[in-house]
């Protein structure tokens, strides 16, 4: 048994969708435009994303309603919740003019819904990643009207986060001392990943794996400063199962592996994972290969692959000691957030 109650937690990981939102693809050149994403209100408390003419996803009110969301985290013993956007709007095919528009819409959107409870609903904002220069003005100006961080997408069409325009973003947001959630999204399909919901079971973890060896292999951790604050969501996908065949692989195939300066496992305590894993043995994983400092409570709040009540594994890992425990729900995100957490809880 705990001898002092674990504290309420801050989750790092949950989404929001506007009710309703302007033209996304006002402005749009060429017909070959990729689709935008449309709203299509189905009653007071429903509501589907469409994409392209076709549903896209089925929605409730918990993605746009601030006091829908603050009594579920209520009941959850969430204190504060980082409030995301969600990947259908990232937007990183379009021209950077019209992604620009696409994240300042959904940027502002995202206040007007943690506008009644600054000091918990925390807004992390989305930028056009496929333009270096757009995707730090964006940036600039959302922090500067009230966004705690960002959220990017763990990929630009063949360019992961080793790209130059990419890297300089990343420290970008580091000299800005803006966090980073890096999201899995866009994931590759062909008749085997269609199937079930193998994009989201075996695609994510694998996008998020390959993501984080980008920034390894890709020499990013050995160019960009240890200020950079980067988490990535669902546990770091496979990532942490793998350390030891990719430091073997460094090591004996080194001629086309080792393009970092260190093994992968050297680079463990540069970026932080969410918790969501949902079973006592991955967390534990996770921890012993992390560290527990590395790891804060994710939700994946409001969708179904969400955990609810969030944090509720990390409340009942019978592994974990007492100061584990309160830094994972609650230590490592307030020293993720930073400044402007500590900035937001005064006013
Ligand atoms: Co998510």
């Amino acid at each position: 048994m705990s001898s002092i109650p674990a504290p309420d937690a801050i989750d790092v990981h949950s989404h929001y969708v506007p009710k309703g939102w302007p033209d996304l693809g006002a402005g749009a050149s060429g017909a070959d435009a990729p689709p935008v994403p449309a709203f299509r209100l189905e009653s007071e408390r429903e509501a589907m994303i469409m994409l392209g003419g076709r549903e896209f996803r089925r929605i409730a009110s918990d993605c746009w309603d601030a006091q829908v969301r603050l009594a579920d985290m209520d009941a959850d013993g969430v204190r504060a919740q980082v409030v995301s956007p969600t990947p259908v709007f990232f937007s990183y095919a379009h021209e950077p003019a019209q992604a620009a528009r696409i994240a300042a819409i959904l940027n502002d959107l995202a206040l007007q819904i943690c506008d009644p409870a600054p000091h918990r609903l925390l807004p992390f904002c989305q930028v056009p990643l496929q333009d270096a220069d757009a995707a730090c003005r964006e940036l600039e100006r959302s922090v500067a009207a009230g966004h705690l961080g960002v959220e990017i997408g763990n990929h630009v069409g063949d360019r992961d986060l080793d790209d130059a325009g990419i890297v300089t973003f990343l420290q970008h947001a580091a000299w800005l001392d803006v966090p980073v959630f890096v999201h899995p999204w866009d994931m590759a399909s062909s008749p085997r990943l269609d199937r079930w919901m193998a994009q989201w079971l075996a695609g994510m973890p694998a996008e998020t794996h390959l993501s984080i060896l980008a920034m390894v292999l890709g020499g990013v951790f050995d160019r960009v400063g240890p200020q950079l604050r980067i988490c990535f969501a669902h546990g770091g996908g496979s990532f942490a199962y793998w350390t030891g065949r990719m430091d073997n692989a460094w090591r004996e195939r080194n001629d086309v592996v080792g393009t970092s300066e260190y093994p992968p496992s050297h680079y463990l305590h540069r970026f932080s994972v969410d918790a969501v894993v949902f079973d006592e043995r991955p967390l534990r994983l996770l921890v012993d290969t992390m560290g527990a400092e590395r790891v804060m409570v994710g939700s994946d709040y409001p969708y179904p692959l969400g955990e609810r009540p969030a944090g509720g594994l990390v409340r009942r890992a019978a592994f974990l000691d007492d100061r584990s425990r309160e830094k994972i729900l609650f230590g490592n995100a307030t020293e993720f957030l930073g400044s402007r957490l500590r900035q937001g809880a005064l006013r």
